[in-house]
């Protein structure tokens, strides 16, 4: 058994009503730690959950529509896993090379409302 943090992070996703998930994309993928933390929470596949929208929320340098579709592809692989949850929302910021990149963009506005609403 690995002692870190990932049950404490998994008794969260649980119980949550909503789940957000952001990733930069690294090679028209989700990030190895996302995916990572998707396997590490395998116990979760036998238990009950509350969660219902799961959101996904992508940065990537490049703009173009197509750059995040792999990696909602692969999460709606997890979605499946839990058949009381669907993606109720996808966000991708394209144009972010550098972390100060993102400051004003008008995404970030888009995430707020969808947040908002959800
Ligand atoms: C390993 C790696 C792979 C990347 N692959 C892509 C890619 O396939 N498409 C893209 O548009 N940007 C790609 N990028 C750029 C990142 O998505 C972008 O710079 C993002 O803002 C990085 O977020 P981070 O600072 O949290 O790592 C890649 C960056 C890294 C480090």
């Amino acid at each position: 058994m690995i002692n870190d943090d990932v049950d404490a992070i998994m008794q969260k996703v649980l119980h949550a009503d909503v789940i957000v998930w952001a990733t930069p994309i690294y090679y028209f993928e989700m990030s190895g730690q996302m995916k990572v933390l998707i396997d590490r929470m395998n116990a979760m596949y036998t238990l009950d959950y509350q969660f219902r929208d799961v959101y996904m929320l992508t940065v990537a340098a490049e703009e173009e529509p197509e750059v995040p579709q792999r990696a909602e592809a692969g999460l709606t692989g997890w979605i499946d896993c839990f058949p009381k949850s669907r993606l109720a929302g996808t966000l991708f910021c394209g144009g972010v090379a550098d972390s100060r990149a993102i400051n004003g963009h008008s995404k970030l506005n888009e995430a707020y409302e969808m947040g908002f609403h959800c």
